[in-house]
């Protein structure tokens, strides 16, 4: 590993006070943080047949299995990731379509995974990947066996749209944020979630360091960078629930509580941004698919992040554009 700059500065401040302190002292300070864990995090893919969508997924799975990915700082580090995480919204949309139209984005999904991705995947689910909902539009009337989430866990291959993994010397939690609301949604956990999640951190030794994915961001500043122009006479921005987790407040509380949950990592806003609020690191990581396969969103390139996570406890993320340009 070569020395940073950082690490020249620890190291001497260390030797200034070596004169005053014991050996072991040196060694506890001068120790450089070593990777653990990373991650490919490639979020909002939108998969459809139009706009070459699966060409350019299957050219964001090659950059990131065969490109190396420069990060953290001043060290060049171009080792592959060791596992991809989808985001959510994983093809265009399901939630207002019907079933053949989920049906036909689904096996695109797998056939562009099964040709081009060799890795080990693990999917969060977003509210486009989840069918139905919106019944007037799709035709379903929610009886379907296929309903809802049925789909896209089967898609997955999981029960549950939820789950935690521990990797690395990480605990990684996949939470589904997506929580019924009319024939829409809102960004929460239900309470059956709530109580999986807590009893499943708890089970979590506290010395282990833990990231959260959800689809939707748990904090985030996005849904105000684009909140719509207001009255001067409102004199309040309103934040649509369906931009921000609305149980933010409980997230919260709980990260107080349990200071080894280190990172927050989410996608839906097709947007870049990382936040450090109360010692959890937020990263809202951009979109494969940009603006839907059309062009940039707001100046946020087609790109996915690498997540880099260490042994103590601390996060890296950088955001790769992959080279892909909207067809024309
Ligand atoms: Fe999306």
């Amino acid at each position: 590993m070569t020395t940073t700059r950082r690490d020249f500065l620890v190291t001497g401040a260390a030797s200034v006070c070596l004169a005053a302190a014991a050996a072991p002292t040196l060694a506890a300070v001068s120790t450089p943080r070593t990777r653990r864990l990373r991650i490919a995090h490639l979020t909002d893919i939108h998969l459809q047949p139009e706009l070459e969508a699966a060409r350019g997924f299957a050219a964001c799975l090659a950059h990131v299995q065969t490109r190396p990915a420069v990060i953290d700082g001043d060290v060049a580090d171009s080792s592959p990731p060791d596992l991809i995480i989808t985001g959510g919204d994983t093809i265009m949309d399901a939630f207002e379509a019907d079933m053949a139209r989920t049906k036909l984005q689904w096996e695109l999904w797998r056939k562009v995974k099964a040709d081009h991705c060799g890795m080990e995947m693990h999917s969060v689910v977003g509210n486009h990947d989840v069918w139905g909902w919106a019944r007037g539009k799709a035709g379903t009337t929610g009886t379907e066996p296929l309903y809802g989430k049925r789909w896209v866990c089967d898609e997955f291959g999981r029960e549950l749209p939820y789950t935690s993994f521990d990797r690395g010397g990480w605990h990684l939690v996949l939470l589904d944020s997506v929580f019924p609301n009319e024939q829409s949604y809102i960004g929460r956990l239900d309470d059956a979630q709530w109580d999986w999640l807590e009893r499943d951190l708890a089970a979590v030794d506290p010395a282990t360091p833990v990231i959260i994915f959800s689809h939707i961001p748990i904090l985030s500043a996005t849904p105000l960078a684009v909140a719509g122009p207001t009255s001067p006479e409102v004199g309040s921005i309103q934040i649509p629930g369906g931009r921000i987790h609305v149980d933010g407040d409980r997230f919260q509380k709980l990260f107080t509580r349990q200071r080894n949950i280190k990172a927050c990592a989410s996608g839906h806003m097709h947007l870049v941004e990382q936040l450090d609020y109360q010692g959890v690191r937020y990263l809202c990581n951009g979109a494969v698919s940009a603006g839907w396969w059309k062009g940039l969103n707001r100046g946020t390139d087609f790109g996915y992040a690498v997540v880099d996570l260490f042994d103590d406890g601390t996060v890296e993320r950088r955001y790769i554009p992959y080279g892909w340009t909207a067809a024309t």
